[in-house]
């Protein structure tokens, strides 16, 4: 809605996303970056705090390194604005609790940056799910095979790591770049909520020369007893859509939220998708609109987050298992193989550790 005043923290990268949307949904008032941006017609501060002060704002977006979204979130909340926040928005459970607390005491709304919740394609299959179209549910996997090179990760202190001067981060493939992956299969179960987790399985490793897993299976076991598997990788021989799968007794059903395709037992078909400040601009006009992913429907997520923060450092896949290629800021792992176990992964609901992969 036009006359809804933004402002963006966080310009480059992902946040140039936001920066266009604010102009396009509602009127972008400011900008918050260190790195101050070139070509933005609107007040560049190095801060929020410094915008915050000089300017009257009611939406902000916050789309910075993870490790800086719980302190930014409470100070535009507590500057009376609403909160569109990137995704993962909490490094740990604590994290969460905390801002869950500040939500509360301010009464403000705040949207998370999970757009695949916002497709028509991940709403109707909860829908037909929630029906029971496929029978009784097996389970559900998501797989996600990757291609991240060096660049990916030198771009910032933060990417690929698990702490930073002792604060946590957890910028791992599950947690991060795949992290749509877990939120849809949780939506899709109807186990979004901090209580809906009964357990978490880690089983992380990595290839690439940082802190974080890159390779990793993960078992989430709801409470309503679903096994949902995560089995993603950033070093695939190539770059190909992430897919969640419902295993039915009356079939499958393929979600690929990237591309908004849903691939039913009777035909595949691709829909449209929201826009998560579009949501968040409506539903401030009009509590009545729901949000796509309010903050409360990440608590399940975020246990997913806290199982990853507190495992284990992954482990190293061994150099006979990977392949390098590239130069510099191109060069990336190739870890053997890794598609064919994804998809065993996914199709058996099992971890790499219980298959005998490779590199366990
Ligand atoms: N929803 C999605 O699909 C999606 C995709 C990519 C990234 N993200 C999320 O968006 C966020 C940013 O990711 P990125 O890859 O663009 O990161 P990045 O590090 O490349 O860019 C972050 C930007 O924030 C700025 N910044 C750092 N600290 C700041 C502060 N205190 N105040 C204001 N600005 C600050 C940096 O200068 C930079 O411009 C992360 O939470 C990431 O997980 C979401």
């Amino acid at each position: 809605m036009k006359g809804t005043r933004i402002a963006v923290a966080g310009v480059h990268g992902h946040g140039a996303t936001h920066v266009r949307d604010a102009g396009q949904y509602g009127d972008l008032v400011a900008v918050a970056d260190p790195r101050p941006p070139d070509g933005v017609d609107v007040p560049v501060y190095p801060s929020l705090g410094e915008l915050l002060a000089a300017t009257e704002v009611d939406v902000v977006v916050i789309s910075t390194p993870i490790q800086t979204h719980v302190p930014l979130a409470e100070m535009a909340m507590r500057a009376g604005a609403d909160v569109l926040l990137e995704k993962p928005p909490t490094a740990s459970m604590a994290e969460f609790d905390h801002l869950s607390r500040v939500i509360e005491e301010t009464g403000r709304a705040c949207q998370v940056g999970f757009q695949a919740q916002a497709s028509a394609a991940t709403l109707q299959l909860a829908q037909l799910l929630a029906g029971g179209v496929l029978g009784e549910i097996r389970g559900i996997s998501a797989t996600g095979k990757w291609l991240r090179k060096a660049g990916y990760f030198d771009r910032a202190p933060w990417a690929g790591r698990r702490t930073l001067n002792g604060v946590a981060v957890v910028d791992g493939a599950v947690t991060n770049p795949l992290a749509h992956s877990t939120a849809a299969a949780l939506l899709l179960d109807g186990s979004t909520g901090v209580d809906d987790i009964r357990s978490v399985e880690t089983d992380l490793f990595r290839a690439n020369d940082i802190e974080s897993d890159d390779t990793s299976t993960v078992r989430i076991t709801t409470a309503r007893g679903t096994s949902i598997l995560i089995a993603v990788t950033l070093c695939a021989a190539e770059h190909a859509d992430p897919a969640v799968i419902v295993h039915g007794s009356e079939g499958r059903a393929v979600l690929n939220y990237t591309t908004d395709t849903l691939e039913l037992p009777d035909g595949r078909q691709t829909l449209g998708r929201g826009n998560l400040l579009q949501n968040l601009i409506a539903h401030r006009a009009d509590a009545a609109v729901p949000l796509y992913c309010s903050f409360a429907a990440t608590g399940g997520f975020t246990r997913v987050v806290e199982a990853i923060r507190l495992a284990d450092e992954p482990a190293v896949i061994p150099e006979a298992c990977v392949r390098w290629q590239g130069e510099g800021a191109e060069r990336h792992p190739i870890v053997r193989d890794v598609e064919k176990w994804i998809d065993r992964a996914s199709d058996e609901l099992a971890l790499f550790r219980e298959l005998g992969a490779p590199w366990v």
